[in-house]
């Protein structure tokens, strides 16, 4: 079981944090998945609704609301990613959260949260990553209501009529007063929670919730109101629905006025290149992919060349500075991250500074990967990480010249087409 950071035990210690009472509540965000369903291209939780994630965004409401210690639960090989993105939601509450590895299923991934909480947490939400616009008063209202042996679920009534139906044939109707959809984050005490758990995976038995992984072991789980605004971003019908809300929000339309003045109102351009030689640790990173047994570029970060010459390029077009800048040593932040961080990072600078992003192109210089089989796919990953925007790699040898033909690493050059928003 593990502790709490130092500086909670020692009330007396002063410095404003100390102050902070020692949480009893833990959230697991579950962000664990692949996103089969949203297809684009990343993770789904590292896939933007605006210039935001949608971990992102479930990270904003999570920590809007009261202190609590919370567990990110990430993919595998995106430990980094989730990393940056809960420094930037949880600002100074970052010693009450931290980021594990998931697991193959939704309830794989709960565990490994579980394993991460604390000794004084008494209370523990389940939450997913996916119900990113979830208002915080529903995650206060689920802690709240915690009490004795009684799970919590936040629940929509159906508004649809409900048929039973056997292929083509409507077989009859079903009573909608007695259904209501489940959301999350849904609360439990801690104990049983755990418990629960442990008979669910002994037994093999995969749950669809964490309510009903709860009543499978005998307790009782109560209904509160949930919100319209806590629906699951699924498809890509419900990302969309999640940027109209958002939109609406802040008053903008989808072509949403200049943030800023820009001088010049055509199109601008930019240019980045990036070198890394071989030699990091593990797998390779390069163009937003991992290249299982290939060698491993060096670098702060991931060491992702062709992600880091997009970044120059698109940030020199906007006149914004240089990576180094943005994401040097001196952001520990971005440390492990990956494309996906640094790219809806530097569109959020964009952003800011009322650039829309045209189109970017890049090439690589060097003898492997073999790229040519995975170009579509890493097109995708990096176009879903800049908002949609086009994005085309290519990919060369040197004829045995150079650095890149002697093997010793890769040299990329990139292009970035920017414009007024
Ligand atoms: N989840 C997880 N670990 C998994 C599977 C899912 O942490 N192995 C998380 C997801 O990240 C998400 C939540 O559980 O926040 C609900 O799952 P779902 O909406 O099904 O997300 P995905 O599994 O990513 O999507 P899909 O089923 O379309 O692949
Ligand atoms: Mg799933």
């Amino acid at each position: 079981m593990l502790r709490h950071p130092p500086f909670f035990v020692h009330a007396g210690n002063v410095n404003s944090v100390s102050m902070l009472p020692v949480p009893d509540t833990a959230i697991i965000v579950v962000a664990a998945g692949s996103g089969t369903r949203l297809d684009a291209g990343a993770p789904k939780a590292f896939v933007g609704i605006d210039s935001h994630s949608i971990l992102r965004h479930a990270l904003d409401g999570v920590f809007a609301a009261a202190p609590a210690q919370v567990i990110v639960v990430a993919p595998a090989g995106f430990e980094g990613d989730a990393e940056t993105e809960l420094r930037a939601a949880a600002g100074d509450r970052i010693d009450l959260a931290r980021v594990v590895t998931g697991g193959d299923t939704r309830q794989r991934s709960v565990a490994a949260g579980l394993k991460a909480l604390w000794g004084d947490i008494t209370r523990v939400l389940v939450h997913d990553a996916a119900r990113a616009l979830t208002p915080p008063e529903v995650i206060d209202a689920v802690a709240a209501a915690i009490a004795g042996e009684i799970g919590i679920l936040p629940t929509l009534p159906v508004v649809d009529t409900l048929k039973r139906v056997d292929g083509d044939a409507v077989v009859g109707p079903i009573d909608r007063s007695e259904l209501a959809a489940a959301q999350t984050p849904q609360g439990f005490p801690r104990a049983l929670l755990e418990a629960a758990y442990e008979a669910a995976l002994s037994s093999g038995v995969e749950y669809t919730d964490d309510a009903a992984l709860y009543a499978a072991a005998g307790h009782d789980v109560r209904q509160i109101p949930g919100s319209a605004r806590g629906f699951k971003i699924t498809t890509a019908a419900d990302l969309e629905r999640a940027r109209h809300l958002l939109a609406a929000d802040t008053g903008a339309s989808a072509e949403a006025p200049a943030a800023a003045p820009v001088p010049w109102s055509g199109p601008r351009v930019g240019l980045g290149t990036d070198v890394h030689a071989f030699g990091g640790d593990g797998d390779l990173w390069l163009a937003g992919l991992e290249w299982p047994g290939e060698p491993a570029l060096s670098g702060h970060s991931d060491g992702d060349a062709v992600a880091h010459a997009i970044v120059d390029a698109l940030l020199g077009a906007a006149g914004l500075g240089d990576i180094g800048e943005h994401f040097g040593t001196a952001h520990p932040e971005y440390a492990g991250a990956h494309a996906q961080v640094f790219l809806a990072r530097t569109r959020e600078l964009l952003e800011e500074a009322g650039f829309a992003i045209g189109n970017v192109s890049a090439q690589f210089q060097g003898n492997r990967p073999r790229f040519s089989a995975r170009r579509a796919e890493a097109e995708r990953v990096l176009s879903a990480a800049l908002g949609g925007a086009p994005v085309s790699i290519t990919a060369t040898t040197t004829d045995g010249l150079g650095f890149p033909g002697r093997g010793e690493g890769i040299a990329v050059t990139a292009i970035a087409m920017v414009h007024p928003r």
